[in-house]
């Protein structure tokens, strides 16, 4: 099985990548996911009037760690002209990569015609893909899903579009808009995809055990395996993956059999990190969902959750993490 591939000049150490989440795939987290073995990361959705406007807090969502490289910056909305501008400003900030989002189905977002609603009118994306392509120097792609409704698939028809007027590579989520994350995933329309086009493909959608991932590859014959959910609170996922490469069994946390130090020593790591990315505040707001998603079936874990939630001090945060894992662990 093929395990590099490249976008344009731009050549990956492997082919796995790390979706966009909103919420989730911050600077600090997709660090963290760089280092478990991630090739290539993605940032969360950005919206490009957000950048056009120079936004407080969109701004800052913009940062990324050197260590990320290369990494991508994912933009929404649809207006060409505006998508091409925070194109040109995600250039000049130094990503290596901008992605469009052409799958988001949530309201807001759709709402101004914007993500997966792209998708309900394609005769309007040739213009899209133009205005963005023409805008930078780096390779755009395209994130998008096998089609809008459910059972219609679009995606090999999308990404032709895409391949003529520029677009460097396609991810393809297996479910469609309406789907949302519901559903069965429709893997035949992303190697569909594959056939059709010669820019890279990117296949994603349901991997939850790091063989799911092999298992797609080979089904779809895609270039590259975009992994969501399944590493969140487990950014080793990466590594348990590359370890079946490797020929070797995947060093998956069980904690019944297993240490837990590298889930505390990684969690650990993951909120200093946030913490200094953010402020100790916000940090420890927004942290919380992530710490539930590392401790998530671990011992009485229900129990240190009330507490997690209310804390607003980081010291108290890692007192209530110490002495749950010197409980339960062998530390
Ligand atoms: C919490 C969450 C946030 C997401 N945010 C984004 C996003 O910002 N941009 C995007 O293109 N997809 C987003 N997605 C979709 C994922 O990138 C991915 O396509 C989806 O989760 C399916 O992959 P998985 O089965 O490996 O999780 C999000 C998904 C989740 C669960």
């Amino acid at each position: 099985m093929k395990k590099t591939w490249k976008i344009r000049s731009i050549e990956f150490e492997n082919n796995l990548v790390l979706a966009p989440m909103a919420g989730y795939t911050d600077a600090p987290f997709r660090k963290i996911c760089r280092k478990f073995g991630a090739g290539l990361v993605v940032t969360e959705l950005i919206t490009s009037l957000g950048m056009c406007f120079k936004n407080e807090k969109t701004m800052s969502m913009l940062k990324f760690y050197p260590e990320e490289h290369p990494v991508s910056l994912q933009i929404f909305g649809s207006r060409p002209d505006k998508m091409a501008e925070a194109a040109r400003a995600g250039q000049d900030c130094g990503y290596d990569i901008i992605d469009i989002n052409m799958g988001c189905p949530a309201p807001k977002i759709a709402r101004s015609g914007s993500g997966g609603e792209l998708l309900s009118d394609i005769t309007k994306l040739p213009e899209l893909f133009r205005a963005v392509v023409n805008a930078v120097d780096i390779p755009v792609t395209v994130k998008t899903r096998v089609g809008y409704r459910h059972n219609v698939p679009l995606a090999s028809i999308v990404a032709k579009m895409a391949e003529d007027e520029g677009i460097a590579a396609i991810a393809i989520h297996g479910a469609s808009v309406k789907q949302n994350s519901k559903g069965s995933r429709d893997w035949d329309e992303i190697a569909k995809t594959k056939q059709t086009v010669s820019i890279p493909v990117c296949a994603n959608g349901g991997v939850k055990k790091p063989s799911d991932a092999l298992e797609i590859l080979s089904y779809t014959n895609a270039d590259a395996v975009m992994i969501g959910r399944a590493c969140l609170g487990k950014p080793w996922f990466f590594k348990d993956i590359l370890d079946i490469y490797n020929g070797e069994d995947p060093q998956i946390v069980d904690l019944r059999k297993q240490s837990s130090k590298i889930i505390f020593d990684t969690l650990f790591e993951h909120i200093q990190l946030e913490i200094e990315y953010k402020g100790e505040n916000r940090a420890i707001r927004e942290m919380r969902r992530p710490i539930h998603d590392y401790v998530r079936g671990l011992p009485k874990s229900g129990n240190i959750r009330d507490k997690i939630n209310k804390t607003k001090n980081k010291d108290e945060l890692f007192r209530i993490l110490r002495d749950y894992q010197s409980t339960f662990f062998q530390v």
